[in-house]
């Protein structure tokens, strides 16, 4: 008897219920570890088995602490596939426009390379990339400090790693109905330079009305406190949105506050999380990163998911033109 290694494919998409979300032709989904099945001379019935990706363990755990970790949701070939791609995007760009990206001064670098990266893939430099003479100080590889925010959409390996059942099925299981895919970034983190991202809630930069998002944090590499993990705050999503980042009526962008208290940063935990796992997170948990001071890279990966249902207010900042509509799966 000849043994083979079997990956079980799922049933057919379901239809997406908007008319301007372009059907795209179903590509290979990225293999998971943890789906993976060895069967022998498996049944063809078999290989049609469906597969629940969230126990009911675990949305109950995303419900109380807002996040939710799991591990080997994509394989390691899948992760090194995406780095790939992010280091060739980089060697083509040019960098002859430059906006650096810091949450620190958020204002300030919300220019217009910033506000029209919605449907764009731009690239965006961390703030001590620079010499006083606005010399990059070292390679532009290891000055980016991430790349937004339509790469899902206009990169066929993006496109790929972002569209698969599995991610799909996860979302769904999380209340999006129709799900549409609104912004990805790819995020460095490189040794040294890797800036600190400060505690926020991702509804501050993605808000819908009501509030139905899902956040996706992949980590392509591992992600430990030494190389800037993520660090959340269990259960800090009950506690409302505390501000808005809008476009201004003059232009540019401003924060909306609601609530100035300070966070209860003495509660946050980090999330060390292995190559491959995913981090699910609530649009209104508190989170941050810290610096990366030591000699190994932080690679990830986000996607920020919504739901159609839901208005997506023209004051947000991340904007799409009507040329380039939101697609699903
Ligand atoms: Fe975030």
């Amino acid at each position: 008897m000849r043994r083979s290694l079997i990956i079980i494919k799922k049933g057919s998409r379901k239809g997406v219920a908007f008319p301007h979300i372009r059907r795209q032709s179903r590509q290979k989904s990225v293999l998971t570890n943890r789906f993976a099945v060895v069967l022998i001379n498996p049944s063809p019935e078999l290989k049609m088995l469906p597969r629940m990706t969230l126990g009911l363990q675990q949305i109950a755990a995303y419900k109380r602490d807002g996040f939710l970790v799991i591990e080997n949701f994509v394989s390691t070939t899948a992760c090194d596939g995406l780095r790939a791609r992010a280091e060739e995007v980089v060697r083509e760009f040019n960098p002859s426009l430059i906006s650096i990206f810091s949450t620190h001064e958020q204002t300030r670098t919300s220019d217009d390379y910033f506000l029209e990266s919605g449907d764009k893939i731009r690239f965006f430099f961390e703030e001590n990339a620079f010499n006083s003479n606005r010399m990059l100080r070292q390679s532009k590889e290891q000055s980016i400090n991430k790349i937004g925010h339509a790469l899902h959409d206009l990169d066929p390996v993006f496109d790929r790693f972002s569209r698969t059942k599995e991610i799909e099925q996860l979302v769904r299981e999380l209340g999006i109905e129709d799900p549409l895919l609104l912004q990805s970034m790819y995020i460095f983190k490189q040794p040294r330079i890797g800036g600190e991202v400060t505690c926020h809630q991702d509804a501050t930069f993605i808000y819908t009305e009501p509030l139905r998002m899902v956040g996706l944090w992949f980590a392509l590499e591992d992600a430990t406190i030494e190389n800037g993990c993520l660090w959340a705050i269990p259960g800090g999503h009950k506690l409302g949105l505390k501000s808005r980042f809008v476009r201004a009526d003059a232009g540019g962008t401003r924060f909306e506050t609601f609530d100035d208290s300070p966070w209860a940063e003495e509660n946050l935990q980090p999330l060390e999380v292995k190559k491959g796992s995913l981090i699910v997170l609530h649009p209104l948990l508190p989170h941050l990163s810290r610096e990366n001071k030591s000699s190994q890279s932080r690679h990830a990966y986000t996607l920020h998911i919504i739901d159609p249902s839901c208005e997506y207010p023209a004051s947000n900042w991340l904007q799409r033109s009507a040329e380039m509509p939101l697609r699903g799966f």
